[in-house]
């Protein structure tokens, strides 16, 4: 998989392919910024990204608790700033000091986009006709 491209998502097993194949190609230090409207399926791909990077265990939404860690084959933190209203929140989060030993996955992330890596990977998701939509960009 190129960090750039585009593809439909027909089936909850597409994402799971997508997730396959991004999974071998993240390396420590790696942020992850996931857009899109509430159900285009974040949380569902990043439930499988994470079991192939090697959690075991459950992987659920951080929406209320803003972020979960896990470990598998690198430390793994899982956000979701959907509930922040203030980009100071997120320095509070610390999340600077926690990006370079692991990899980030965040949902919401526009809030805290200024904040962001310069090389943190993008993607998007989106509703198309039945269908989803991801495009990812680096
Ligand atoms: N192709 C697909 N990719 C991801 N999720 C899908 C797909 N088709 C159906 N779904 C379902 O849509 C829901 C997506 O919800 P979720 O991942 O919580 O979205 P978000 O985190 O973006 O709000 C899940 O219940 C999932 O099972
Ligand atoms: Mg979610």
């Amino acid at each position: 998989m190129d960090m750039q491209e585009e593809r439909i998502l027909r089936s909850e097993d597409d994402t799971i392919e997508f997730a396959k194949e991004l999974a071998p190609k993240l390396k420590k230090g790696d942020v992850l910024a996931l857009y899109g409207e509430l159900g285009t399926g974040k949380t569902f791909f990043t439930q499988q990204l994470c079991k192939f990077l090697g959690v075991r265990e459950n992987v659920s939404s951080p929406s209320y608790v803003l972020m979960n860690e896990y470990i598998g084959n690198y430390n793994i933190y899982h956000l979701d700033l959907y509930r922040l209203d203030a980009a100071e929140e997120v320095l509070e989060l610390g999340l600077y000091d926690l990006f370079k030993d692991a990899i980030t996955i965040i949902e919401w992330p526009e809030i805290a986009d200024g904040m962001l890596p310069e090389n943190t990977i993008h993607i998007y998701f989106e509703f198309i006709d039945q269908n989803r939509k991801v495009r990812i960009s680096k």
